[in-house]
């Protein structure tokens, strides 16, 4: 009988249950002689050997439930080789648990710091199968990431609504959008959602030119402008500082986030009414969306299909629409960051879409 231990890690997203679902339906329908071990709140789980032996009714149910049914947690990967509070090895730990079970395969859903885990344990002599999760879209090796689609939809309904209110009072709006250190989100429900400036961290600003952009639209007769920005946005001054000055710039910052601070330089260059919204943690949540439920079936069969062809060290991804496996070495350590000079930023300045830089 094979063995096989699954895990969700880092923040959860829509696509989680579907892309398990995935694997498992696969692994039973194909296999029959086959155990599913779920470890409780990722890499948590397998140190501390928090588990539960799947049923397959377990996966039932499931594709259209967001969040996770084994839970989730951050392990950060720069702390794995750290001991924990009792002075344990956590690497050790891990690899006991997988030994102890006698599990054939470990399959880790999780985004850029999981899947660096994902690799040490692979390189620690494990048979390891990485999925692609996260919001962001910024995982290496595969076009895109399960989840990211939902958020997308969730971010652009937040802009589609403010869209309404803006129209009515005159003002500007500020839509603060997810995405970590990458603009992949922001960029597409910025377009989706018809903002007027898109701000990203891949494209400094400079506060003078988003301000003209808002005059001039002004000028033109338009009641209102809408701001993507994502969380990660950066001035081209701040960009300009050394990791250790932004550190520092961002200790003393008083805005709870970048789209206040953005907001209140606007406001002071403008004299426009500015008001801010943060759909924050609600683009990770719901169901999955229609995209992301074909794409973890995908990915989940692939996976499943890996284990019984003994497969591994690979992420199982997407590229041109077909399933790729991408050797883990290869995406650890690796952002997939929006190209300023890529097609989608061109287009999106072909149709007027300022982006803070020019
Ligand atoms: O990586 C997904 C993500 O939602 C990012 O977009 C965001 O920066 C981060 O997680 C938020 O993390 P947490 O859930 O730990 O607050």
């Amino acid at each position: 009988m094979m063995r096989i231990g699954m895990l969700t890690s880092g923040g959860d997203c829509q696509s989680l249950n579907a892309t398990m679902r995935g694997v498992a339906k696969t692994l039973y329908n194909s296999m029959g002689d086959v155990e599913i071990i779920g470890f409780e709140e990722g890499y948590k789980g397998l140190m501390y050997a928090d588990y539960r032996i799947m049923k397959s009714s377990d996966f039932s149910g499931i594709l259209t439930e967001g969040g996770t049914i084994l839970g989730t947690s951050r392990q950060p990967f720069k702390l794995m080789r750290q001991p924990d509070e009792q002075g344990r090895d956590k690497v050790e730990m891990m690899k006991h648990t997988y030994h102890r079970l006698r599990l054939d395969c470990l399959v880790v859903l999780g985004g850029n710091g999981s899947q660096k885990t994902a690799n040490l344990l692979s390189q620690e002599g494990l048979n390891v199968i990485g999925l692609p999760k996260t919001i962001d879209n910024d995982l290496w090796g595969t076009d895109m990431t399960f989840g990211f689609q939902s958020a997308v939809n969730i971010a652009t309904n937040a802009i589609d609504c403010i869209h309404t209110t803006a129209a009515s009072h005159g003002r500007v709006f500020i839509v603060e959008i997810m995405g970590h250190k990458v603009g992949w989100l922001t960029l597409h429900a910025g377009l989706a959602g018809g903002a007027d400036i898109i701000l990203l961290p891949e494209i400094p600003y400079d506060i003078n030119v988003v301000a003209d952009a808002i005059k001039k639209r002004a000028k033109a007769g338009k009641r209102f402008s809408i701001l993507a920005v994502a969380e990660g946005a950066i001035s081209k001054e701040n960009a300009a500082l050394s990791k250790k000055e932004q550190k520092k710039l961002q200790q003393n910052n008083p805005y709870p986030s970048i789209a206040y601070e953005v907001g209140a330089r606007i406001n002071e260059l403008t004299g426009q009414e500015v008001r801010v919204t943060v759909p924050g943690h609600m683009q990770r949540g719901g169901a999955p969306c229609p995209y992301d439920r074909v794409l973890s079936t995908r990915l989940g069969a692939a996976a499943g299909k890996m284990i019984m062809d003994g497969k591994y060290g690979y992420l199982v991804g997407i590229r041109n629409n077909e399933i790729v496996n991408v050797p883990l070495a290869d995406v650890a350590g690796k952002l997939k960051m929006v190209s300023p000079d890529c097609d989608m930023i061109k287009e999106a300045k072909l149709v007027g879409i300022s982006f803070g830089d020019e």
